[in-house]
């Protein structure tokens, strides 16, 4: 195991990629914190964990609220007493044209994927700074890189942000032994996309050169790598996990 004894927490964790991410960290040795605005789901993903042998702490999170992620974090230290990885993958897509997105979709989107992975990143410096340690991983998006592919305004222009902010973060941080990274995923089967129609799917698919979707687990393989001591050198970096869509 790669993360024996370490304190991770999760957003978006109960379902998808954030599900897959909180279950390999509890594989490699990890207690996880499981935070996400669905509570129910959570929890069924806490008893996962601790099925595995690992403490688990479900905890119903909205990460757009600024007193639910206060209430998070002191949470986290209160039960854990530390916290070693926080992997930012809680993000909500609102697709439509241009002229039918409206104002609250774009201020719903930015609140969720942006300012949601600002708050829990501020909250996880202030406790990881003081350890002089830790690992913060966003879960940003291909979209950041080359904008959206599947009509939603919002959504790229989100993930392009937490790009920039990985990099701002990871040189702020990187004299207290925090680094940064994010991973952008494409094309990975969870509920998110599952709301393509066929005719797009394949569209996506023929674009791809592995031939294939992704599947949240490896999503979660490039996390795991990320939170170890062999990508202790690596910070501000943007890891593509997206078949061969964009190589760059
Ligand atoms: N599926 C893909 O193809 C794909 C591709 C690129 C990036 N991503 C990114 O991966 C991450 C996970 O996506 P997914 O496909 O697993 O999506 P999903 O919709 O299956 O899961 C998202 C989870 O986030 C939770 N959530 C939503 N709003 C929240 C909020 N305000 N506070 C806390 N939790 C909230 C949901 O309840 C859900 O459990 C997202 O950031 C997404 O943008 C996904």
């Amino acid at each position: 195991m790669k993360l024996t004894g370490k304190a991770a927490l999760v957003t978006g964790a109960a379902r998808g990629i954030g599900k897959a991410i909180a279950l390999a960290l509890a594989r490699e040795g990890c207690d996880v914190v499981v935070s996400d605005i669905d509570e129910p789901l959570a929890k069924a993903v806490a008893r996962e964990i601790e099925d595995m042998g690992q403490k688990a702490l479900a905890v119903r999170t909205d990460v757009s609220k600024l007193e639910d992620v206060k209430a998070l974090f002191k949470k986290t230290i209160e039960v854990f007493g530390r916290l070693d990885i926080l992997v930012n993958n809680a993000g909500i897509i609102r697709r439509g044209s241009l002229e039918d997105h409206s104002d609250a979709d774009w201020e719903l989107v930015m609140a969720v994927n942006l300012r949601g992975t600002y708050y829990c990143s501020r909250e996880a410096a202030r406790i990881m700074k003081r350890q002089r340690s830790g690992r913060i991983i966003n879960i940003s998006s291909v979209a950041g890189k080359v904008g959206d592919i599947t009509s939603a305004p919002s959504y790229g222009p989100s993930k392009g942000a937490v790009n920039a902010l990985t990099k701002s973060l990871a040189r702020e941080l990187a004299p207290f032994g925090v680094t940064v990274n994010a991973v952008a995923p494409h094309a990975i089967e969870t509920e998110m996309s599952a709301e393509w129609s066929e005719e797009r799917r394949r569209a996506v698919i023929s674009q791809i050169p592995l031939g294939r979707m992704g599947k949240p687990e490896e999503v979660a393989a490039a996390v795991v790598f990320l939170a170890s001591e062999e990508a202790a050198f690596i910070t501000g970096e943007i890891l593509d996990v997206n078949g061969g869509y964009l190589m760059d």
